[in-house]
């Protein structure tokens, strides 16, 4: 049986129980494609199910290969396969509820798949499907942003935050978002229009009348979002919303969204990639041997733009 390098963990706990080791390389079922994987990205989920966080609600068997982001190269497809060859380059998000994309290879439903930008490299490409996903989905399904509104986007240098600046400008929105000092020049360059230094001013006393807001914080940062919100505001949660009751107060919606695959949104999204719409920004990128170090740094909460684990190569 072909065996391939992966990152799995047996247990659940800190970022040492991720290890590298042989297993057996994936086989294609009815649908699926073989991906040969350059680059995986790494996102908050991946260390969330490593420590037992998601395991009410993901009932995943172990041990799991991680890492739901994935750009390579088409091995072998499924007979029945007729969207993808092998030798496309491809990249998505793949099923939560299967082995990632911190390995050689990966099975993956088509459906899950789009073909890669050619502008960018598979490692920044890899940085994209979950987050840019996560933004386009709150922004344009779940707010249905308008040009001309003005959105706030809490931790704006996130990996959500980063796709969600510059989708709302695309999109023809004024765009505030809220970030450390460090972060405001490298939200300039997106395009940005206002920054809120959080650790030195009171967002909500320094911005209202808003008709978006976009929370990856929760907690407190979601309580004093919503005075924020104009009468009919939205305020799109991906941590959930913890007081209902607040948003009716307020005269406002809240609503959580919560990220699924969907190839024909990820093929527009190469799209504005190619035609220069869209940066991803990686900040980081390691050998998959370091994974743990990832996650370490990923926990830690302040990471620009992506994490990226190269594969291979
Ligand atoms: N429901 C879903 O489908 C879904 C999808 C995607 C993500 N999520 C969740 O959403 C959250 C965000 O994900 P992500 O990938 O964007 O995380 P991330 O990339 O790890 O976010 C890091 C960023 O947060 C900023 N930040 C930290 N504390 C802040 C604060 N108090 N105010 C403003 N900015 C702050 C940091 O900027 P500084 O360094 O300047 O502090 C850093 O740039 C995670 O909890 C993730 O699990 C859920």
């Amino acid at each position: 049986m072909a065996t391939m390098q992966a990152v799995r963990f047996h247990s659940y706990g800190g970022p040492e129980v991720l290890v590298l080791e042989d297993v057996t390389r994936p086989r294609v079922n009815a649908g699926e494609a073989l991906i040969r994987v350059h680059a995986a990205g790494v996102n908050p989920l991946d260390w969330k199910v490593r420590d037992g966080h998601t395991k009410a609600w993901l009932k995943h068997q172990l041990p799991l290969i991680p890492g739901w982001d994935v750009s390579g190269v088409v091995e072998e497809v499924a007979p029945d396969v007729t969207a993808f060859k092998a030798g496309d380059a491809v990249y998505g998000l793949l099923d939560f509820m299967r082995d990632g994309a911190y390995a050689e290879y990966v099975a993956a439903h088509t459906t899950n798949l789009a073909h890669k930008p050619n502008s960018i490299d598979h490692v920044r490409t890899a940085a994209v499907p979950l987050t840019s996903l996560t933004a386009w989905q709150s922004l344009f399904e779940v707010a249905g942003l308008q040009p001309g509104q003005t959105v706030l986007i809490h931790a704006a240098s996130g990996g959500v935050g980063h796709f969600a600046v510059q989708f709302a400008k695309w999109k023809g929105a004024r765009v505030i978002g809220t970030a450390s000092a460090g972060n405001k020049n490298f939200l300039l360059e997106l395009g940005i229009d206002e920054v809120i230094d959080y650790r030195t001013t009171r967002f909500e006393e320094a911005v209202k009348n808003i008709d978006v807001v976009l929370d990856t914080i929760g907690g407190d940062t979601q309580q004093r979002s919503w005075p924020v919100l104009k009468k009919g505001g939205i305020l799109v949660a991906t941590l959930g919303i913890s007081s209902p009751e607040a948003a009716r107060e307020y005269g406002v919606r809240g609503e959580g969204v919560m990220v699924r695959p969907d190839a024909a949104q990820l093929a527009r999204i190469a799209a504005l990639i190619d035609g220069g719409d869209l940066k991803p920004a990686v900040t980081e990128i390691m050998p998959l041997a370091e994974a743990a170090h990832a996650h370490e740094l990923s926990q830690a909460g302040h990471v620009r733009g992506k994490i990226v684990l190269r594969v291979g190569g």
